[in-house]
């Protein structure tokens, strides 16, 4: 650790109430997807009534965010990204436990996402989390060489 991460304040998360942020999400999107979503897609899915979302905070900054969209008693996770500075350092969990929380007082009891198979942190992460797989598309993911990968869709009942 670097002597001034001792005088930063750990993250900690918070609901993510408006779509002001939404260049920030394009920015952090971007530095994990072969495709990402740019600021205006962003804004569209935060401006839904059907938008979820909650960003992990550090010193002030956005730091990482999980982005669901909301349908009766479900909820699908759209796309969950932790800044590249902050990765291998726990805070998927948290975060996405504080959401899965959040999606429960909501009114959620049934949660989906899609992720690429080869994506070993996320995968434990979704696992930690109760999530199971339910069924996989492959050659669902564009990769950046062209090449293609196989997604694995999973759920958990909250
Ligand atoms: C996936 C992601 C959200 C995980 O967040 P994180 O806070 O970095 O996750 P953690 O630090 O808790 O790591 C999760 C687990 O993966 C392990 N891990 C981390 N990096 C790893 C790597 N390169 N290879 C293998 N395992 C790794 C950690 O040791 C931890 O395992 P543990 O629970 O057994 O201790 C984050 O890495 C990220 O933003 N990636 C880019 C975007 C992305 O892939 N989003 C998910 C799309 S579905």
């Amino acid at each position: 650790m670097a002597w001034w991460d001792a005088l930063t304040p750990p993250p900690h998360t918070a609901p993510l109430l408006d779509a002001s942020q939404a260049p920030t999400l394009a920015r952090l999107h971007a530095t994990a997807f072969a495709r990402p979503w740019d600021a205006h897609e962003f804004e569209r899915i935060l401006c839904e009534r059907s938008a979820f979302a909650h960003g992990l905070w550090r010193a002030g900054i956005l730091q990482g965010f999980v982005l669901s969209r909301r349908a009766a008693d479900e909820a699908e996770i759209l796309t969950v990204v932790i800044a590249p500075g902050l990765r291998g350092g726990g805070h998927a969990r948290g975060l996405l436990q504080r959401h899965l929380d959040g999606l429960v007082q909501a009114g959620t009891t049934r949660v989906h996402l899609e992720v690429d198979e080869g994506n070993t942190p996320a995968l434990k992460v979704y696992r930690r989390l109760g999530f199971q797989q339910v069924g996989e598309r492959t050659g669902y993911y564009a990769k950046a060489d062209g090449s293609r990968a196989t997604a694995l869709t999973m759920s958990v009942v909250l």
